[in-house]
């Protein structure tokens, strides 16, 4: 992939990269939903990325080149950023991450910066990715986190890796105009080879976890593209944030299993079946960091398919396709436990199977999944790795 997209810099801008910015994909292992309710999440960054190759440019133009779109974009960033036009959506997220560190007020150290003047460094860049788009996979994350390492580079700006989640997350909620919590952008900044993360959505600490030796994370997208996501992810964190009005409380990671149940009648019935989820998945992914760290796989693998059942039938963001994908992939021998990842409404399901186990869940996928759904699905085995960095083009080579 690198070799390809230096080649395409040369073509497209007739000059070397001065370098790769990257940022990953991600799978949630569990804690869906959860991390807009100031709540946890156990993610892991995945080796499918998001690549950038980038030259600095000594105006304030970005040229934007998508290898994968084969579109050329341009804007500047003297000015207010407006938003791309619609067939170039992509753009979005690029123009989203330049325009809030404009608010920011990040300027170019040096010259421009003495004289106080706001002047962000411009760029040539091509950008391509291989983590599937629309998959729920958080391909939207990982070109942020891409263009956000890019302007640091570039700019030499001091932007911590939690502050750079925290920025992308606000170009997707400001800019790109979807309400996602922290999560994404989070484990595609700060993820770690080996090991997902155990978040505190709320106070922003984070655990490293060891990902299980012996076990592999089996990731199969549905082929179902996520439909309606905006529009149903919103109405869900507003019935959210009715049920912690209703209960008295900052967020619903405040509420416990034996509060929700005392209190319940004073909750309508959605709203009661929606922080049900919430507050169950909670507790979920505590228990699951618990039994990883005792190397108990059956019980992560109970919780897994817990929180599919509790997504399906609670917080209501499964689809068909997902819950018999799940089902099958629960069956097999050797496979510990199968949920849907994600936002829902199509997209992926994670599965922690043992490596023994992984030819035969992938043999029953590919036969059964067809048969029952009229669909093919794709498999990813995923494996944990680092968050967003810059790569040395001559080592790309
Ligand atoms: C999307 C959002 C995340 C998170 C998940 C559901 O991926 O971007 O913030 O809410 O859905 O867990």
């Amino acid at each position: 992939m690198a070799n390809m997209l230096l080649e395409a810099f040369k073509k497209q801008f007739g000059a070397e990269a001065d370098f790769i910015a990257r940022a990953p994909g991600r799978v949630n292992l569990i804690g869906e939903h959860t991390d807009y309710n100031d709540g946890w999440v156990l993610p892991a960054a995945i080796d499918y990325d998001v690549r950038a190759a980038i030259r600095a440019r000594s105006d304030q133009t970005v040229r934007l080149y998508s290898l994968d779109f084969d579109q050329l974009d341009s804007f500047s960033l003297d000015g207010s950023i407006e938003h791309a036009e619609e067939s170039k959506s992509w753009s979005n997220y690029v123009r989203g991450v330049a325009s809030i560190l404009k608010q920011e007020g990040y300027a170019l150290k040096g010259m421009d910066a003495l004289k106080g003047m706001d002047a962000l460094k411009g760029m040539d860049a091509v950008i391509t990715g291989n983590v599937p788009k629309g998959a729920g996979l958080s391909s939207s994350a990982a070109i942020e986190l891409a263009m956000i390492t890019a302007f640091r580079q570039l700019n030499g700006l001091d932007i911590s890796p939690v502050k750079a989640a925290l920025y992308c997350q606000r170009a997707e909620n400001e800019f790109v105009g979807m309400r996602c919590g922290v999560m994404d952008q989070f484990i595609s900044s700060l993820g770690q080879e080996n090991h997902a993360l155990l978040i505190d959505c709320r106070s922003l600490e984070y655990q490293l976890v060891p990902m299980p030796a012996g076990a592999s994370i089996v990731v199969v997208n549905s082929g179902v593209r996520r439909g309606l996501v905006d529009s149903a992810y919103n109405e869900r964190r507003a019935q959210c944030e009715e049920g912690s009005r209703i209960l008295g409380v900052k967020a619903l990671r405040d509420v416990s299993v034996e509060m929700l149940e005392k209190r319940s009648s004073e909750l309508s019935e959605v709203v009661g079946r929606r922080c049900r989820h919430i507050v169950t998945e909670n507790q979920r992914v505590l228990d699951t960091v618990t039994a990883l760290n005792k190397g108990d796989l059956a019980a992560v693998g109970l919780l897994m398919n817990a929180s599919h059942r509790s997504l399906r039938d609670w917080y209501e963001v499964s689809v068909p396709q997902l819950d018999v994908l799940a089902e099958i992939q629960q069956r097999v021998k050797g496979c510990y436990g199968a949920r849907l990842t994600g936002a829902g409404f199509g997209g992926c399901t994670v599965a922690l199977v043992a490596q023994t186990a992984v030819p035969l869940l992938v043999e029953a996928v590919k036969t059964e999944y067809p048969q029952k759904t009229g669909l093919t699905p794709e498999i990813y085995i995923c494996h944990a790795k680092t968050g967003a960095n810059i790569l040395d083009p001559a080592l790309e080579n």
